[in-house]
């Protein structure tokens, strides 16, 4: 299908510790349309980071092959992987992940460095980025002077400043408080459906996961069910 963007073929992922294998994921067969808002549930140590990596291209299937638009990743080399990584793919986490050092700003144009774009047209888009997330009165701010929801506010504008094709968020609003995270998660909904981009969401907050699209189960590395809203 022509909106497909990421297509897993028969994924298996293990991983080798001390000595003996372990295998994460089995057998994930998954199509990700254009646009979808995605949300992966499953107990802990079922393997919804590990998918969220593969997905991400951060760590590559141990077996099967992972189609990013109809490209197969075992075809392209690393800076080619790098680049789309870099152009496509917006990455949140738990632990916000911020620059210490930089500014709100900073950390939003950080993204944009690889992209080799000019300086003027970085900025332009951070600050447009920041609005979105309705912190535009906290551009200097460094991540040690903003809340938890406002540091993953500043995230969310990192992820979104590259207009990428694919969000993934592992855990956004597991370290806030209910109420901010239910701001937090509402930002997200917003912005997905604003942008149109794709989320793949991993949460242990089920009221969060039953509010996304199509909502996927995670057992002991393997699809276990899934439902569409
Ligand atoms: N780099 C690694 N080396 C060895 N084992 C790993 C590695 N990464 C993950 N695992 C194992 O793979 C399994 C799945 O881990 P994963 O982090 O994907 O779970 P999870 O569903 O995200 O859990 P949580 O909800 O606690 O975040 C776990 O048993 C974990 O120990
Ligand atoms: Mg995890």
């Amino acid at each position: 299908m022509t909106d497909t963007i990421l297509n897993f073929v028969n994924i298996h992922k293990i991983f080798a510790a001390e000595g003996i294998d372990f295998t994460a994921l089995r057998n994930i067969n998954l199509q990700i349309r254009k646009g979808e808002f995605i949300g992966l549930s499953g107990k802990s140590g079922s393997g919804k980071t590990t998918l969220l990596n593969v997905a991400g291209l951060i760590d590559p299937p141990s077996i099967g092959d992972l189609f990013i638009k109809n490209i197969n990743i075992k075809n392209i080399t690393d800076n080619e992987l790098s680049l789309i990584r870099a152009q496509e793919i917006g990455y949140i986490f738990q632990t916000f992940n911020l620059l210490p050092l930089l500014s709100a700003l900073e950390n939003v144009e950080y993204p944009l460095m690889l992209l080799n774009l000019a300086e003027e047209e970085r900025i332009e888009r951070a600050h447009a980025a920041l609005k979105k997330v309705s912190l535009e009165n906290f551009t200097h701010h460094r991540p040690s002077q903003l809340s938890g929801g406002q540091r993953q506010r500043v995230a969310f504008a990192r992820a979104i400043v590259k207009n990428p094709t694919l969000i993934l968020a592992d855990e956004p609003t597991a370290n806030l408080d209910t109420k901010t995270s239910d701001e937090v998660f509402e930002l997200l909904m917003r912005l997905q459906q604003d942008l149109k981009v794709t989320v793949m969401l991993c949460s242990h907050d089920n009221d969060l996961i039953s509010r996304t699209h199509r909502q996927i189960t995670i057992v002991d590395g393997q699809i276990a069910g899934e439902v569409t809203k």
